[in-house]
């Protein structure tokens, strides 16, 4: 059963282990180190959690952190001035504005404001498009995860079929542009299905690699799956259960207990992808730091 297991954690805390290391070399060369921002407008728990385990993985490997904590109703043309002053900080590598943004404010045009060279999430039209040219460009979070899990766990990705479930502009259509790329971690036959596609579990039986990405809680049953695939489950589902000590368990996008029978190997929910996420920034803001991207 273990080695059916693809174990993020221990993943995400080898590639931490690399960068700590890299970031030590600059350190110990008398450097500054690599220094990520992110800007936090209003009081959203799950974003508050989110900066808070970007903060605690920053010090983990050595990368200076800082928050820029902005009140709900902050205007659009305040939250501009902090976007150009972290554009042209020279000691600033990378930053992220955290997602959601309060309604009044339109994240789209946000981020379109946000240094190309400094965007680590990925999010500018500038990297998507660099990636979609397969140029260099800072990978988003969550497609960098999977990528990453896919490769360090030997699963090859050249000649297979990959099949991802959800369109989404950050996981399934970076992630089926890069899998699909004439590339090392690339060169996947990739079928991308969404809402109005026909015969759902027609497609995803015919999968080597099944990537669910659907934001639907256990949404991909046991009889969706080929015998010895390979399912990623992408999916983050807090679920009231009053039998569970929390009051709640955490669930995917496919039926875990059941898929796990059938498939040849599975990521776990919580510690599949998720761990990965956090890695991709520190990743991106060290090329960043590097000037790896844009040279
Ligand atoms: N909110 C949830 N995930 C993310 C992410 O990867 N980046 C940003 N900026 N906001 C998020």
């Amino acid at each position: 059963m273990q080695e059916k297991l693809i174990d993020g954690k221990a993943i995400a805390e080898q590639i931490k282990k690399e960068i700590a290391a890299e970031t030590a070399a600059i350190i110990d060369a008398g450097k500054r180190a690599p220094h990520l921002a992110a800007v936090l407008v209003g009081n959203d728990p799950a974003s508050e959690t989110y900066v808070s385990s970007k903060e605690k993985a920053c010090r983990k490997v050595g990368i200076t952190s800082s928050t820029y904590r902005l009140p709900e109703k902050t205007s659009e043309k305040e939250l501009l001035n902090i976007i150009n002053f972290l554009n042209k900080d020279e000691e600033i590598d990378g930053f992220i504005v955290q997602l959601p943004l309060p309604a009044h404010l339109n994240a789209d045009s946000i981020i379109e404001h946000i240094n190309p060279h400094k965007d680590v999430d990925g999010f500018h039209p500038v990297n998507t498009g660099r990636m979609m040219a397969g140029l260099p460009s800072y990978l988003p979070a969550t497609p960098f995860g999977i990528i990453e899990l896919l490769h360090r766990s030997g699963i090859q990705t050249a000649g297979k079929h990959v099949v991802v479930i959800g369109r989404s502009n950050i996981v399934g259509t970076p992630v089926s542009v890069l899998l699909s790329r004439k590339s090392p971690k690339g060169n996947a036959t990739v079928t991308l299905c969404h809402s109005q596609t026909v015969n759902l579990p027609e497609l995803t039986r015919q999968a080597d690699i099944l990537i669910a990405a659907i934001g639907v809680p256990s949404f991909v049953k046991a009889d969706m799956v080929k015998p010895g695939a390979v399912v990623i489950d992408v999916g983050i589902h807090r679920i009231t259960d009053e039998n569970a000590e929390k009051g709640y368990v955490i669930k995917g996008d496919v039926d875990f207990d059941e898929i796990v029978k059938v498939a040849s190997r599975i990521t776990p929910v919580p510690g599949g992808v998720g761990p990965l996420t956090i890695v991709s920034l520190l990743s991106n803001t060290l090329a960043a730091y590097q000037k790896k991207i844009y040279q």
